[in-house]
């Protein structure tokens, strides 16, 4: 079995799957059971003032009758009193020496204010510290959380503030609601932190309820913006991590991947990215503790399959992830439906001839079903028939050697390369 050890900035954890911040760790009792189960890290249901939260929390976005695939909530940080929360922390890594135990602070911006939750908090053992600059609801309207996190100049001087006392790991945790997150990376850098954990949750409004006509989750009759995660956040986060891992003055800088994970193939994503560690928030809120173990085998698994150990996969992919004016222009492919497999539904040629480029050629057969074929000359291989087919293998995306050397846009403006021929008319 490979070995899954993982060091995030210094943050030691026997596999690199950790807890969100979030309800799975809202107590110590639940970080233990979590660590029982395989869980090789926790980071702290954030710690700051004490606050109230709503009684009705989260929405959902069903998709297809599958649940959850993004979540909605409008709760704050800990609604537990500190003192408790820090004995515990101190109890948790007194059981556990051997798990993560990050403790995330939220606290108003004031230097003595962040002096003494650090000192708390590394008085309680915790391991890592996480900066939470990313809640985009309630505590942003207090001038904490996403209000911070979308303005460098603000993640550096606070981050600059927990670095002059922290003498543990300082991760600070990034929203995405902010047009670019290389200048928020950069800027957490600047300030001295360790790391980077990414996303918190997207500012967003789940749905309304059309009979009361109210925002979900409702509040005795009103609603408020909230933040969006799970499944549906993913491709998001994917992105942000990468730009992180790609951008030439963040280079190396260790990050905490998040977003959206819940297999071990959403995690060797992230990993192949530039995360060290991958935290989990919906899928536990989801399915419980137990996930882990289909994430640590499946990780290990793909590990041992591929001959890769960690840290050969962590930034695998970044190489392979470019400006598109670098794509070759003479790489062709065209769809190919294989007969057998069809079953005549006509997904392919309806989304080709409404919402692609008519290279679907259809007729109905005896037997009623309709009978398609790809025309070769049209395709322009955008692949959205492949996507909206219902049978697996059905539709390949096939390649087709145009006799042309790669072309970029770069090459073909400087006149450096030449196009291969294309459809007329696209
Ligand atoms: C109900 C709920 C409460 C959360 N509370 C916190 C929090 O207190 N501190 C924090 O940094 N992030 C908090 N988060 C954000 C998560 O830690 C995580 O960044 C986000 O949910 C994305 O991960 P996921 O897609 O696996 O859920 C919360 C998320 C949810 C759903
Ligand atoms: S790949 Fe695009 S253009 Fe080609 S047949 Fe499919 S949908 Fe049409
Ligand atoms: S979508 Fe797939 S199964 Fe349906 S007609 Fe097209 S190729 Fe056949």
């Amino acid at each position: 079995m490979a070995d899954l050890k993982c060091n995030t900035a210094g943050i030691i954890s026997p596999n690199p799957f950790w807890l969100a911040s979030a309800p799975p760790t809202n107590t110590g009792d639940q970080i233990m059971r979590a660590f029982d189960a395989g869980w090789g890290g926790a980071v702290w249901k954030t710690l700051g003032e004490p606050i109230v939260n709503v009684w009705s929390r989260y929405g959902s976005v069903d998709i297809n009758g599958v649940k959850m695939m993004g979540l909605n909530n409008i709760e704050l940080i800990t609604d537990r009193p500190l003192d408790v929360n820090l004995k515990e922390i101190y109890e948790v890594k007194k059981r556990y020496p051997n798990h993560a135990v990050i403790v995330s602070l939220m606290v108003e911006s004031k230097r003595e204010a962040w002096h003494e939750i650090v000192k708390k908090a590394e008085d309680a053992g915790g391991d890592g510290l996480e900066l939470n600059f990313g809640c985009p609801h309630g505590m942003s309207e207090r001038g904490m959380g996403g209000a911070v996190g979308q303005v460098p100049e603000y993640i550096e001087q606070i981050t600059g503030w927990v670095k002059e006392v922290a003498t543990v790991p300082v991760l600070v945790k990034l929203t995405p609601n902010i047009a670019d997150i290389r200048y928020a990376a950069r800027a957490a850098k600047a300030g001295g932190g360790d790391g980077v954990s990414l996303i918190n949750t997207i500012n967003s409004i789940i749905g309304l309820d059309l009979d009361t006509l109210a925002p979900n989750p409702p509040v005795n009759g009103l609603g408020s913006h909230g933040g969006f995660c799970g499944p549906a956040v993913k491709p998001i986060a994917l992105n942000m991590v990468s730009q992180i891992g790609t951008d030439p003055e963040t280079l190396g800088l260790p990050i905490s991947g998040i977003g959206g994970v819940s297999t071990w193939r959403d995690a060797a994503e992230f990993i192949a990215l530039g995360s060290s560690s991958v935290q989990v928030c919906t899928a536990v809120m989801h399915y419980g503790f137990r996930i882990i173990e289909d994430l640590v085998d499946g990780l290990s698994n793909y590990l041992d399959e591929k001959g890769m150990t960690m840290d050969e996969l962590r930034g695998a992919s970044l190489p392979k992830i470019r400006d598109w004016k670098e794509l070759d222009l003479n790489y062709k492919v065209n769809a190919r439906i294989d007969q057998e497999k069809c079953i005549g539904c006509g997904l392919c040629y309806t989304a080709c001839e409404d919402g692609a480029h008519q290279a679907i050629f259809s007729r109905r057969r005896e037997d009623g079903r309709t009978f398609v074929e790809v025309k070769p000359d049209a395709c322009v291989g955008c692949n959205l028939c492949s996507l909206v087919c219902p049978v697996d293998g059905c539709i390949d995306m096939v390649e087709i050697p145009t006799g042309f050397d790669p072309c970029s846009w770069e090459q073909y403006q400087s006149g450096e390369g030449k196009l291969a021929p294309r459809p007329a008319g696209h």
